[in-house]
């Protein structure tokens, strides 16, 4: 019955879509107008919680999910001015993501959606990273370079239409943010990883060489695992002999090591397909270092730089909102066996 009544759907240009992510630690509720005005963005994080394990606890985040979904998406709701009637839509990330943690959210939109008698749209993660830049740009048309940097996914493509992805390369182990965090550990920085190797880096130096990244010099693909290890042998190297080294240097040249490379490659793929326009998601793309490079070469390039405000690169449910709209427009719901993903491809 529920199937039937989404069949014939009307479609609507300024549809209102109630977003719900909870693929990693943050309970995320959004409501997004015509997929690019945001009317309320919502987030509880669990992220204290896990600090003393050095990382996400995957059930203890489940858990702080279950307790936080319904608080989290009334307030959205709420603080959009609008009544659940109001809703069009209701779009969710089903992957990538911790699986109990992305069932939170599936079975509450599913649950939310036939109860609405709305349309459930099912968002992935990573391209709702990627579709961020259409909340910051309202001007935003394909085509241009799109440059991914999250802690699950490190690509660089060409958007050549709403939803459609050249992938021109990326990385071939693993991510960006996943090396951030790796070398957090290393570092002995508490989680979350990222923001604190950037602290870190910015009393430091970049004054440590590690292994140049890049497979293949014209391409587009790199390689996160050498220079991690780079850093764990160096820091290792300088404890086992008892010489003193700086953890701030090694921060600062790991940093520059790792996001350099995007910085180039992205800039590079704009030149190559003469395109003029750069957008950034995920989580890496909060990193201050990376954001000054990329706003320094992109006006020096001409090339006109997106680069959503630190909140909406880290996760949250306003992205997924956006490209929830992308997906309405064509009309692909779900039905309400949709299922949690682990793995989502990015293409
Ligand atoms: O995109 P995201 O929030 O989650 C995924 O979809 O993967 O990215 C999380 C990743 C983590 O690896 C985190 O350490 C990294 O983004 N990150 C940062 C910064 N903020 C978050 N990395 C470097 N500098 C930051 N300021
Ligand atoms: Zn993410």
């Amino acid at each position: 019955m529920y199937n039937d009544l989404i069949k014939d759907f009307a479609i609507k240009k300024d549809a209102v879509i109630l977003a719900i992510e909870s693929s990693c630690d943050e309970t995320a509720a959004a409501v997004v107008r015509g997929g690019r005005e945001i009317l309320s963005s919502e987030i509880m994080s669990s992220a204290t919680e896990h600090v003393r394990f050095g990382g996400v606890v995957p059930e203890i985040a489940s858990r702080a999910h279950t307790a936080a979904i319904s608080l989290t998406a009334e307030k959205a709701v709420e603080s959009a001015g609008i009544n659940l009637s109001d809703l069009d839509a209701i779009a969710v990330t089903y992957g990538a993501g911790l699986l109990g943690a992305l069932l939170v959210g599936v079975s509450y939109a599913k649950t939310l959606a036939y109860a609405l008698k709305k349309p459930l749209i099912p968002v992935s993660h990573i391209r709702g990273h990627l579709a961020a830049a259409y909340l910051v740009d309202r001007d935003l048309r394909p085509p241009f370079v799109s440059l991914l940097a999250s802690g699950g996914h490190t690509a660089i493509m060409v958007v050549n239409d709403y939803g459609k992805y050249e992938v021109l390369g990326g990385t071939l182990d693993d991510a960006v943010g996943e090396a951030f965090d790796k070398v957090a550990r290393v570092l002995s920085l508490p989680y979350p990883g990222g923001p604190n190797v950037e602290k870190l880096a910015r009393e430091g130096e970049i004054n440590v060489t590690f292994p140049k990244m890049l497979k293949g010099e014209g391409g587009y693909n790199f390689s996160y695992s050498g220079l991690k290890t780079a850093v764990i042998n160096y820091v290792h190297g300088k404890e086992q002999k008892g010489e003193e080294y700086s953890k701030a240097d090694v921060a600062a040249s790991f940093q520059s090591a790792a996001t350099d490379i995007l910085v180039k490659k992205a800039v590079q793929a704009c030149e190559e397909h003469s395109l003029k326009t750069l957008t950034v998601g995920g989580g890496v793309a909060a990193n201050g270092y990376l954001r000054e490079n990329l706003t320094e070469i992109c006006e020096k390039r001409g090339i006109k730089l997106v680069l959503p405000p630190k909140k909406l690169c880290t996760d949250n449910a306003a992205m997924i909102g956006a490209e929830g709209y992308i997906q309405y427009l064509k009309g692909n719901f779900a039905a309400l066996d949709l299922n949690a993903k682990a793995r989502v491809d990015l293409g």
